[in-house]
């Protein structure tokens, strides 16, 4: 195993991802951040510094366990203080395991504003894959807002909220056309065709491949809120790998992607060499309003700049719930891999509703939405500071009247900082239900991630979950991931052992979801925890501890 250092600077510039001039945050002057590559078991260290004038920053390792670092998850007032600006924070933590992962901004809205990049581990050195490929390439996806993520952040905060709408645009690789398509010739719309010379920093990708060859193709999804689904014109693809777990090969002609999940597929290019392809990545499971974005997979020796000669994959409609849950639940774990406990010890049940808080709209989780506290929850509940957060144990389930086919009777809802204290080595489900949101016959997708484990996804269902569900589970072969989405009025079954010390966000990926109280937070084993570097201390309660403590 190795260290590997790197220095990086976050900072706003001028960037057109869209070719449409803008400002991203960006790292070293790149958009995307640069791509990190490692091995399973080296160890990194991200020397982080804060050039943003004005406001604090962190950076999450999504699907990283940071098993003995939970001070280096990256996330605001749960595992550290915001970096300030001038600041520099070191992330040291151990890659533990081969796959595909993604980092990213986690205070505020800083996803939205591009704070992002691709991580990827390979197999430590002896070590194969269990599959073959000839080469690879990584797709990063994202969606775009010409709205800053500031403007943004006031307009979900007000009272009425103003809703952002959907994106502008879809980036493959922090790059995406607004004012023109690369396939305007195949549509009926009014938007011309690209006239990109390439070397523009919206000029797309291209994939170039050689025939009869097979290609690993890495996937991730950072969007904001975007559901997406990709497809290779006239190529099969083969999901092999999930959120860094491998996956019973499974054969598509299309893919479901939601925000916070990766993939990797393999295909092989066994059709006519004399032509060239598209890769087209589009919106699902919300209304679209943004165009397909397109890259062009090219057959060498064929000239790149020879458009494919067939209009681009559509995706199945976007509301065609039935498609998007056959596709997810035929996603399961590879022979022979980690199986989940027969029994839990804990099953917390959580009512995903919209709310309203004196006029404000919410989202929240048993009825709580959530706010984040000064003091981060990592120090204080290692150091017992009983001040920093609602001591008052956040409920296990909702009410048995509630109907979730229907708004809610009751729409009101409170604000809540508690913690879900999991005992140390137990095994717990969660039980994800979907309701009606606040307008009626409305229910929305959310894809849920958990920071610091992997957990099993035993099954989906619909309707309200039921104990007798439970013959349903699948505890054979299930998929072990970080993301796991519930459908529309649905629920979801997960199954973890709480085996990390530390504290954990546990949300809905949705950025703006999240800021508006989308998320629990969970804890367990902290009296476990080595002593957390004091620079992941210095805000809130922890900061007055330390201060005292030098006073002494
Ligand atoms: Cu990728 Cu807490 O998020
Ligand atoms: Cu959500």
């Amino acid at each position: 195993a190795k260290s590997r250092h790197f220095k990086w600077e976050v900072e706003y510039m001028h960037w057109a991802p869209d070719c449409v001039e803008a400002v991203v945050m960006g790292i070293n002057g790149q958009f995307p951040g640069p791509t990190i590559r490692a091995r399973a078991g080296d160890n990194l260290h991200i020397e982080l510094t804060n050039k943003l004038p004005t406001e604090g920053v962190v950076i999450h390792w999504h699907g990283i366990s940071q098993f003995g670092t939970p001070w280096a998850d990256g996330t605001a007032s749960i595992s550290q203080c915001a970096i300030n600006p001038g600041e520099t924070f070191v992330y040291r933590f151990k890659v533990d395991k081969a796959g595909t992962y993604f980092y990213h901004g986690h205070y505020g809205m800083q996803r939205s504003a591009g704070l992002y990049g691709s991580l990827i581990v390979e197999v430590t050195d002896g070590e194969k894959e269990p599959f073959h490929y000839d080469g690879e390439f990584n797709l990063l996806l994202s969606d775009w807002w010409h709205k800053s993520s500031h403007e943004q952040e006031v307009d979900l905060s007000s009272n009425p909220m103003r809703w952002i709408g959907e994106p502008q645009t879809l980036l493959i690789n922090g790059r995406g056309q607004f004012n023109c398509s690369l396939a305007a010739l195949f549509s009926n719309s009014s938007s011309s065709q690209c006239n990109l010379r390439g070397s523009e920093q919206c000029a797309p990708n291209i994939l170039h491949v050689l025939p009869n060859k097979t290609y690993r193709l890495r996937i991730a999804s950072s969007t904001a809120l975007a559901s997406l689904n990709l497809a290779i014109g006239n190529h099969k693809m083969t999901l092999v790998e999930a959120d860094g777990n491998y996956l019973e090969p499974y054969s598509v002609s299309n893919m479901d992607i939601y925000s916070g999940e990766t993939y990797s597929v393999l295909f092989t290019t066994d059709q006519e060499g004399s032509k060239n392809y598209w890769i087209s990545v589009s919106v699902r499971g919300r209304e679209p309003n943004t165009p397909q974005a397109l890259i062009i997979l090219n057959y060498i020796p064929t000239s790149a700049s020879n458009l494919p000669n067939l209009p681009p994959p559509v995706a199945p409609l976007w509301n065609d719930y039935n498609y998007s849950r056959s596709f997810s639940s035929k996603i399961l774990a590879l022979k022979g891999s980690p199986k989940p406990p027969k029994k839990h010890d804990r099953r917390i049940i959580l009512l995903n509703t919209q709310n309203l808080i004196d006029g404000y709209t919410k989202w929240a989780i048993n009825n709580l939405s959530l706010v984040l506290p000064a003091t981060p929850y990592l120090g204080s509940i290692r150091y017992g500071l009983n001040n920093a957060f609602d001591h008052k144990r956040p409920p296990e389930n909702f009410g048995p009247d509630y109907d979730v086919s229907k708004p809610a009777s009751n729409q009101n809802s409170t604000y809540g900082s508690g913690v879900y204290m999991l005992n140390f080595n137990t095994t717990i489900d969660v039980i994800l239900q979907n309701a009606n949101a606040l307008q009626a016959n409305v229910s929305e997708i959310h894809p849920w991630h958990l920071h610091g484990h992997d957990f099993w996804v035993l099954g989906y269902g619909e309707g309200r979950f039921n104990e007798k569900n439970e013959t349903q589970f699948n505890l054979k072969n299930p998929p072990l991931r970080n993301t796991a989405v519930i459908f529309p009025y649905g629920w979801t079954a997960l199954r973890f052992v709480a085996d990390n010390p530390g504290a954990w966000a546990f949300h809905c990926h949705i950025e703006p979801h999240l800021h508006m109280g989308m998320g629990v937070v969970f804890a367990e084993g902290v009296q476990h925890v080595k002593k957390i570097p004091n620079e992941a201390l210095a805000c809130g309660l922890t900061a007055k501890m330390l201060m005292n403590n030098v006073h002494k």
